[in-house]
């Protein structure tokens, strides 16, 4: 697979990486096999990425990962986790000795002595225009706790915020065909800047695969029934934000235009990866299929003007409104 530099830390990533939210809690329930299963299916498909965090599953997820790479040969998985959810969001919690209590957890349960990219994980605004907070990162990584650092963020304005940081390596971002707003400035800002791109949320939490309908029910230990309406966390993490019974009619709409030989999922995926400026794109997998069926996407053609220029329609007419003002 395809692989590109992760902005300022130098290092790679393939264009298609693992998210790992699943494999933490907040989807349902996916046992111990199937998660390394999943781990597995993405590795031998060419993912060289995985995407996690401190708070999915409260460790479980990085404990995962641990554990699937302890004494595997084999190419080398850059590991990105996140740090600043298991406290109260406040910007008093975001200071140096805070974010070293948390490191050593993560390396703790990663197995780990350094992290490879440590990101804030989607903090209070303030925390971005904060000087203290970036000196505190790059104590980190002085003291080689970790190797590099970067953000999740939920607007576009926290990430141009973010990029003008000169030690920020990469900056995660929600964009998917019903998120197109960090088109216009983030994505050209990071570019310039050589900050990587992590785009997340890819297929609107499995909206855009175009499989669920009205009927559909979700478990209730899954935040696509819970968090629907920003009750738990940050609306736009639940189906990229967009409301559930209009974006299954738009998912409809948007899978009338996969191209012969995609899935409606993997026509998201490629269209992800041909924007310019992304670095990697890190869907969510519950099983090993799911997994194989993404990491898939990287070798797919490229697409036409004619099926872009189809999408921008439907964002336009469909989704714009409900999203560009919140996020
Ligand atoms: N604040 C943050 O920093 C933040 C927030 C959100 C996510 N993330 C990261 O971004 C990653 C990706 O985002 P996400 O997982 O929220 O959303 P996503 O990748 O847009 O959606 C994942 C869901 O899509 C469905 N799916 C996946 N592959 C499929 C395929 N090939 N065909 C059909 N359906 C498929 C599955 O749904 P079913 O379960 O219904 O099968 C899966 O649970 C996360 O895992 C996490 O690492 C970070």
């Amino acid at each position: 697979m395809d692989e590109r530099v992760i902005g300022r830390s130098g290092q790679r990533a393939s264009v298609v990486g693992l998210g790992t939210w699943q494999l933490g809690a907040d989807w349902g329930d996916v046992d111990d096999k199937e998660a390394l299963a999943v781990l597995e299916a993405a590795v031998e498909s060419g993912v060289t990425f995985f995407d996690t965090a401190d708070v999915y599953g409260d460790g479980r997820s990085e404990q995962t990962i641990a554990a699937f790479l302890r004494g595997r040969p084999g190419p080398d998985i850059f590991v990105a986790t996140k740090m600043g959810r298991r406290v109260d969001q406040i910007p008093e919690n975001y200071v140096l000795d805070n974010f070293r209590a948390w490191n050593d957890r993560s390396r703790r349960n990663l197995g780990v002595d350094r992290l490879d990219l440590v990101q804030l994980h989607c903090p209070p605004t303030p925390v971005y225009s904060t000087d203290e907070v970036f000196d505190a990162l790059d104590t980190l990584v002085a003291e080689e706790r970790i190797a590099h650092y970067g953000v999740s963020v939920e607007t576009c304005e926290e990430a141009l915020t973010a990029i003008a940081r000169p030690g920020v390596a990469s900056v995660q971002i929600i964009l998917n065909p019903f998120r197109m707003k960090p088109l216009r400035e983030v994505l050209p800002a990071a570019e310039k800047a050589g900050v990587g791109i992590i785009a997340r949320v890819p297929l609107a939490s499995g909206l855009l695969s175009g499989k669920y309908t009205k009927d559909t029910v979700f478990p209730a230990n899954d935040h696509r029934t819970y968090n629907r309406h920003g009750e738990a966390f940050d609306q736009g993490e639940t189906f990229s934000g967009v409301d559930y019974e209009s974006g299954v009619e738009a998912a409809v709409e948007f899978a009338d235009l996969t191209p012969e030989g995609f899935t409606p999922a993997q026509l998201a995926l490629r269209w992800i990866i041909q924007q310019p400026g992304v670095t990697t794109v890190i869907p969510g997998a519950r099983s090993p299929e799911q997994a194989r069926a993404n990491a898939a996407a990287a070798a797919l053609p490229e697409l036409s003007d004619a099926t872009l220029a189809a999408i921008d329609d439907l964002y336009d007419r469909r989704i714009k409104d409900q999203v560009e003002n919140r996020w």
